[in-house]
């Protein structure tokens, strides 16, 4: 397989999580940051997940060094030069992530594989940014990276084939599920999830029930792992205010809009429980 260097540029929520998976699965990787600070938090939550399952006799002591051994930390993107797949993990913003991936594509070598883990942006307008669009798609981790099963993998209509069916080998050497989805907005879990997180946020903007009851009775009655507002809280308010733009300005359908609540939330800073608050305190 020609795929044996990864890296990953952005390491937050969803980065450092991915980060993990591939130097789990072997692979020398490269983790790249702008912000330091983001680079120490990713390999402190790294270190202490893998230390967890040490302790619970489900990994060796000499497994979690060898893991830890394999992740290259930078806030260099020339780091990431000769990687055979880049893994992106910045923010939802279709700007940046073009900007970035046209960096990208003067510093990689030509056969250098550029995936993006966007949830619901055009992955097309992404490839474009390049002059490499047959190798540019999307891949898809859901949240937490380390636990979810699924790996979500979005073509466009200029992917290759070739690239398709090596990204599908090696999603699943990662010990992952892969479907593949075309590029439509949220492709297919977020397009399908948005519109249920959204309407929960309605149903308590609207004072149909509480907080914690809608939480409790998608709990409760339907065996949802968490309530959709404790979803919103973990996934970050602002990521999922700018997914449900991006879906509706794409499909226009009202079950995407963003519910008013939901846009104050952000602009009050309560983020979810990366900053300690959102629908709940984690202070
Ligand atoms: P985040 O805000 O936690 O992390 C983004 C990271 O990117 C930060 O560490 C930031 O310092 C870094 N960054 C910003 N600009 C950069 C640049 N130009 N170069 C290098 N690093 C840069 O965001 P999160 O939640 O991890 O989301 C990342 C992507 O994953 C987004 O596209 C999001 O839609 C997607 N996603 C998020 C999920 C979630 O539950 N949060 C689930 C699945 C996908």
């Amino acid at each position: 397989m020609a795929i044996k260097k990864l890296g990953v540029i952005g390491t937050g929520q969803m980065g450092a999580g991915i980060v993990q998976v591939f130097a789990q699965a072997g692979y020398d990787t490269v983790a790249v940051d702008l912000m330091p600070a983001m680079l120490e938090k990713g390999l402190k939550g790294i270190e202490k997940r893998l230390m967890g399952r040490v302790e619970k006799g489900k990994l060796a002591a000499s497994e979690k060094d060898a893991i830890l051994g394999r992740i290259k930390w930078s806030s260099k993107l020339d780091d990431l030069a000769d990687c055979d797949l880049i893994e992106e993990a910045i923010p939802e913003n279709l700007e940046l992530k073009k900007k970035t991936f046209a960096e990208l594509d003067k510093i990689c070598k030509p056969e250098t594989i550029f995936g993006s883990n966007t949830s619901g942006l055009s992955v097309t307008d992404m490839a474009v940014a390049t002059k490499r669009g047959g190798k540019v798609m999307g891949i898809h981790f859901h949240n937490p990276a380390p636990v979810m099963q699924l790996c979500e993998l979005v073509k466009t209509v200029m992917t290759d084939e070739a690239t398709i069916e090596e990204v599908k080998a090696w999603g699943k050497s990662l010990g992952k599920t892969v479907v593949v989805a075309p590029d439509v907005g949220g492709f297919i879990v977020t397009r399908l999830f948005t519109p249920f997180l959204l309407g929960a946020i309605r149903m308590l903007e609207e004072g149909i029930a509480t907080r914690d009851d809608i939480d409790i009775s998608m709990k409760q009655a339907v065996n949802h792992p968490m309530g959709p507002l404790e979803v919103v809280d973990f996934i970050g308010l602002d990521t999922e205010l700018s997914i449900a733009k991006s879906l509706y300005e794409e499909t226009k359908e009202a079950k995407y809009a963003p519910p008013v609540l939901l846009e104050k939330m952000v602009v009050a800073g309560w983020l979810g429980r990366k900053v300690g608050k959102g629908f709940y305190d984690y202070k």
